[in-house]
């Protein structure tokens, strides 16, 4: 039986020790403010975009909501942000997304300021991360690094296998691996022989969209399972791109959905809010 590797308890303690740091900084006189931007009223955003701002309540520092209707124009929402990056007292900006149709998301990561691009999703840190300079790396990715690192396990040298390749997870997620001098694989929707592959890993990160996607017989026995997908079916009940029962059989240690690498998102955005407010 694998054991789990549990992002609920992994990512309380960085918001406690993040915690902890916010209040030396505010002896210090440093206060820190998040700028939260919804455009529309899709309902999974709002739950998101609730936490986030929980989260920022927990580890002291403030956040600034701001609730756009879906109506709001590209141009208004530039503004907007351009308001925000001038405005000293935001260290952090995000926008949640998806934005509606008529707003270019790409357009719209390119005008945050890359020093308060706590999402990590501007050219200029995803440029960063690719030859090791300093900058916000995106969230996800960053919190799978600290779910194998404070459970030990060791990624230099070993063979990692990717199955996505989104601009949020799948690409960052080999440029951190790679910096922790991993093998790493990228596979994707026309990879072949993709069963084969992944069975050759010894840490598998999946991050495809599928629900159940991946069985037992892509996983080598002993390896690593970390799975960032989340479906919820017409019971509520949640699940990942992996078959749970199956992979924990063969798996040394898997993340659970939920409580695996959910919790850890937020752990980072918080994380990364904090780095923006020592800059
Ligand atoms: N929508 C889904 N995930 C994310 C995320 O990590 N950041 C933002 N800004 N929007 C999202």
């Amino acid at each position: 039986m694998a054991q789990i590797i549990d992002g609920k308890k992994i990512s309380a303690e960085i918001k406690e020790e993040l915690k902890e740091q916010t209040a030396h900084l505010k002896e210090a006189g440093v206060e820190g403010t998040l700028a939260v931007i919804q455009v529309g009223d899709d309902p999974a955003s709002g739950v998101y975009v609730r936490n986030k701002k929980k989260a920022c309540e927990y580890i002291g520092i403030h956040s600034k909501a701001f609730e756009l209707p879906e109506s709001t124009t590209q141009g208004e929402l530039l503004h907007l942000i351009s308001d925000l990056n001038a405005d000293e007292s935001v260290n952090g900006i995000l926008v949640q997304l998806p934005v509606p149709d008529h707003i270019d998301e790409k357009t719209i990561i390119n005008a945050i300021s890359p020093d308060k691009d706590v999402d990590g999703f501007h050219p200029e840190s995803v440029g960063s991360l690719t030859i090791g300079q300093p900058g916000f790396v995106s969230c996800t990715p960053a919190g799978i690094i600290e779910l194998l690192k404070r459970s030990q396990v060791e990624i230099d040298g070993k063979h990692c296998v990717i199955v996505g390749r989104s601009n949020i997870v799948g690409k960052p997620m080999a440029l951190l691996m790679l910096r922790e001098n991993a093998t790493v694989t990228v596979t994707h929707s026309h990879t072949k022989n993709l069963k084969e592959i992944c069975s050759q890993a010894d840490i598998l990160i999946v991050a495809i969209g599928k629900k159940e996607f991946i069985t037992g017989d892509y996983v080598k026995e002993g390896a690593v399972v970390i799975d960032v997908g989340i479906h919820r079916d017409e019971n509520n009940k949640l699940s990942g791109d992996v078959k749970y029962e199956e992979a924990e059989r063969k798996a040394s240690m898997i993340t659970p959905v939920p409580g695996g690498v959910g919790p850890m998102t937020i752990a980072m955005l918080m994380h990364n809010c904090v780095e923006a407010m020592m800059r």
